[in-house]
């Protein structure tokens, strides 16, 4: 099995005017690959303010409607911050796929932010190609990721 034939999945995608290019360029690498995409917009380069896709994303993740989600804004930091702020998610700011494979194997991530203006379209595929194709390796990452949750310290 390649990479490429991972089974098909629910993603919840969303970008501000920063990210919204490189988002439906995402879109259509995971509808070419067999994926049902949920597209929270924005749609165009009109400002927007990008915790708005941010939290409706994370909502759909948490609820179920998404396996994973991804966003875009011009650096992913803003995303990723406001991504985060849910209990439950746990989202990765990318910027090439050796992270994206350890934000799985290591960290369950479930969510992924990327700078639109940080990296093109190859780098940005190759990252969620990686993300979407690699498990979570459990074991003593289960007790670190729980740990994230609920703030235990020693
Ligand atoms: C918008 O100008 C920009 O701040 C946003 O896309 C993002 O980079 C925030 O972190």
């Amino acid at each position: 099995m390649t990479q490429d034939s991972t089974s098909h999945l629910t993603i919840a995608l969303g970008a501000d005017h920063g990210g919204w290019k490189l988002k439906d360029a995402l879109v259509s690498w995971l509808r070419h690959h067999g994926h049902v995409v949920l597209d929270f917009g924005t749609n165009g380069a009109e400002s927007v303010d990008y915790p708005d896709y941010a939290h409706v994303v994370a909502q759909a993740v948490l609820d179920g409607r998404a396996s994973y989600g991804v966003l875009v804004c011009g650096t992913g930091l803003g995303m990723s911050y406001a991504a985060n702020r849910h209990a439950g998610i746990r989202c990765a700011m990318l910027s090439e796929p050796t992270s994206a494979r350890f934000a799985r194997l290591h960290n369950d991530a479930n969510m992924i932010a990327l700078g639109g203006r940080m990296i093109g379209e190859e780098m940005a595929i190759d990252i969620l190609r990686t993300f979407l194709a690699t498990p979570f390796e459990g074991g003593r990452h289960e007790r670190r990721v729980d740990k994230i949750e609920t703030g235990e310290t020693p």
